[in-house]
């Protein structure tokens, strides 16, 4: 699939866990939608059934063992059948694609977190998306042992369905290394990736996910084919 088969944007939203990225995506879905744009709002792992039944078994406590690799591959079995079904589909169409969480997270989880390696990761992720790529990702980034904090506070205040996953419960170590993994993606593609702060207020937050988004979709409404 070539870029220019693909006519909509592609926006993920990356970043360790509790750093806001599901509220900032909700917010940018309200944000695009008032102002009339067609959005499709989507997550990984997930977003097919499949995608879903493979996210019960990643993030299932119960499944104690489970290899690195194993992992690694049942993400990029979520990925390929997501691609396929939902983003590209979607893209051809012309719509926005906001995905919570995409190849990225392999990169920094398997790759960084469990160490199989960011070039190994790098290049499976071509293979699972056929080559589709995010026009811009968001890092929101965040001290891992605060996002772990937050993600504690909710358990805590009694928010139905809070608790940590098989994920989540690992060592603060693994999250550091998800974090700098992050870091390292993000300076390796400044073309793509926008970091923000993942500290700042909400409103703020949002309010610069929105310019840069909407920055960039004046500019390819000024260079469409066609308009030249
Ligand atoms: P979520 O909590 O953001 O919905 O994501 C589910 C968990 O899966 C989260 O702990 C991050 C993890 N994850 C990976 O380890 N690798 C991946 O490729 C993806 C997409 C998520």
């Amino acid at each position: 699939m070539s870029g220019q088969e693909l006519s909509g944007l592609f926006i993920t939203l990356e970043g360790v866990e509790g750093c806001g990225k599901s509220t900032q995506a909700r917010l940018l879905v309200e944000h695009l939608e008032g102002r009339g744009v067609e959005v499709v709002l989507t997550r990984e792992p997930g977003g097919t059934a499949l995608g879903e039944r493979l996210r019960e078994i990643l993030l299932d406590i119960g499944q104690t063992g489970m290899r690195p690799e194993t992992e690694l591959f049942l993400y990029l079995a979520s990925r390929a059948e997501h691609v396929a079904h939902v983003i590209a589909p979607a893209l051809k169409r012309g719509s926005v694609v906001i995905s919570d969480r995409f190849g990225d997270a392999s990169v920094a989880y398997q790759g960084g977190g469990r160490g199989l390696g960011v070039d190994l990761v790098r290049s499976l992720n071509e293979t699972a998306t056929s080559g589709v790529k995010p026009n811009i990702s968001f890092l929101l980034d965040l001290d891992a042992g605060e996002g772990l904090g937050r993600l504690d506070g909710r358990i805590q205040d009694g928010r139905p369905g809070a608790s940590r996953d098989r994920i989540e419960r690992e060592a603060i170590e693994f999250h550091r290394l998800v974090r700098q993994a992050y870091l390292e993606e993000a300076a390796r593609e400044p073309g793509r990736f926008v970091v923000l702060d993942a500290g700042s207020h909400v409103e703020e937050l949002a309010r610069e996910i929105a310019s840069r988004v909407d920055a960039l979709l004046e500019e390819r409404a000024g260079t469409h084919p066609g308009d030249d």
